[in-house]
């Protein structure tokens, strides 16, 4: 792929938001969430008109025993028409539960980092694309749709420093697999623009921009920049998360990604489509922390009255 090319930003003014609440928020949950209350707040996102909803994980129980209802939570939603519902699925007992349980969109992972894949799924990341392999073969063999997660892109919580050709490399071999769209993981939400620019422009000389998307982990409240910088490259996929749930279980000090409201707010400022309704989804963020008894990580989940937001007051 020519850089030149893969530069090119698209000329829409569309940005596909992926919420990925329900499943990278909710792996990290302390208390169990019952599986009710996780039907209930996908179908509440998919109601705001959010485009993509990672629904939940096909992991290991015993790894991330938070998602281990997601053989039974998947059949009970209620799904829209042209509402995607990817699942993460590491392995092909993964794959298989996932099918059974009606996935049409699952999200496979890996990192930059053999640090972080050896914490997190057991293996470093040779092993883990010869694991995956099989995965996504048989996967799209099924007519089953394929994203890709590369974590660690802008640092390492066990590693410390990576290497911009060692996202790049990882990036292209998901992409070489079938992956249709790689999303770039600030894991432990250690970067800031300036390198979020330079580390999507590497990746971008081998990946096709438009197949790029990027999950920021707002751990030092650089997420919102690091978004802005990446639309300036071209990037109109952008991962979130509702009340900004989550965290990684297997990164130290991790935090939630992006809290979906706070994203929405400044796109639809700066002229920009999502689909989404804001006000709808400033009270499922609402309704969720109040589920989950806790404070509201977003900015705009906390200001009380909702006139005043559209007053930007
Ligand atoms: P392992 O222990 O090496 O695997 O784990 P194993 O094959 O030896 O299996 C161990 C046991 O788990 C066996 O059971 C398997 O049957 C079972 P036992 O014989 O002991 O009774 N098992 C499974 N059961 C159900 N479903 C499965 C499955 N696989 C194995 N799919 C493995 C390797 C990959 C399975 C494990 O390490 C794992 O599940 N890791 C997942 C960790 C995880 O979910 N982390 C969070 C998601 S990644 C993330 O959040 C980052 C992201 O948001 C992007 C970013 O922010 O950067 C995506
Ligand atoms: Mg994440």
């Amino acid at each position: 792929m020519n850089a030149d090319a893969g530069m090119e930003p698209p000329a829409d003014d569309y940005v596909r938001v992926i919420e990925v609440g329900p499943r990278d928020g909710l792996q990290n949950e302390a208390a169990q969430v019952p599986t009710a209350v996780k039907v209930e707040l996908i179908e509440r996102l998919s109601a705001c008109g959010l485009p993509v909803i990672e629904a939940t994980s096909f992991v290991s129980p015993k790894w991330v025993p938070q998602l281990a209802d997601a053989d039974e939570m998947l059949p009970a939603v209620h799904r829209r028409l042209g509402v995607e519902y990817p699942v993460l699925v590491p392995n092909l007992p993964g794959l298989h539960r996932a099918i059974a349980a009606g996935a049409d969109c699952i999200a496979v992972f890996t990192a930059a980092s053999d640090a972080f894949n050896r914490k997190n799924i057991n293996c470093d990341i040779e092993k883990s694309l010869i694991r995956l392999t099989p995965v996504v073969e048989e996967a799209l063999a099924r007519g089953v749709r394929v994203r890709g997660y590369v974590s660690c892109v802008l640092g390492c919580p066990y590693q410390g420093e990576v290497a911009v050709a060692d996202v790049v490399r990882v990036s292209k071999a998901l992409a070489a697999l079938g992956c249709e769209e790689i999303s770039l993981g600030d894991t432990i939400g250690v970067g800031t623009p300036s390198k979020a620019r330079a580390m999507l422009r590497a990746v971008a000389g081998d990946v096709p921009l438009a197949e790029l998307a990027v999950h920021f982990h707002d751990t030092r409240g650089q997420a919102l920049a690091n978004i802005y910088a990446s639309l300036e490259v071209g990037v109109r996929r952008v991962d979130a998360s509702v009340a900004g749930l989550g965290g990684c279980p297997y990164a130290a000090g991790a935090s939630g990604n992006v809290a979906t409201e706070d994203l929405i707010y400044m796109l639809h400022g700066m002229g920009m489509r999502t689909g989404v309704d804001l006000d709808q989804l400033v009270d499922t963020a609402r309704w969720i922390n109040h589920k989950l008894k806790r404070q509201p990580a977003s900015r705009l989940a906390r200001i009380p009255i909702r006139k005043n937001v559209e007053q930007g007051i």
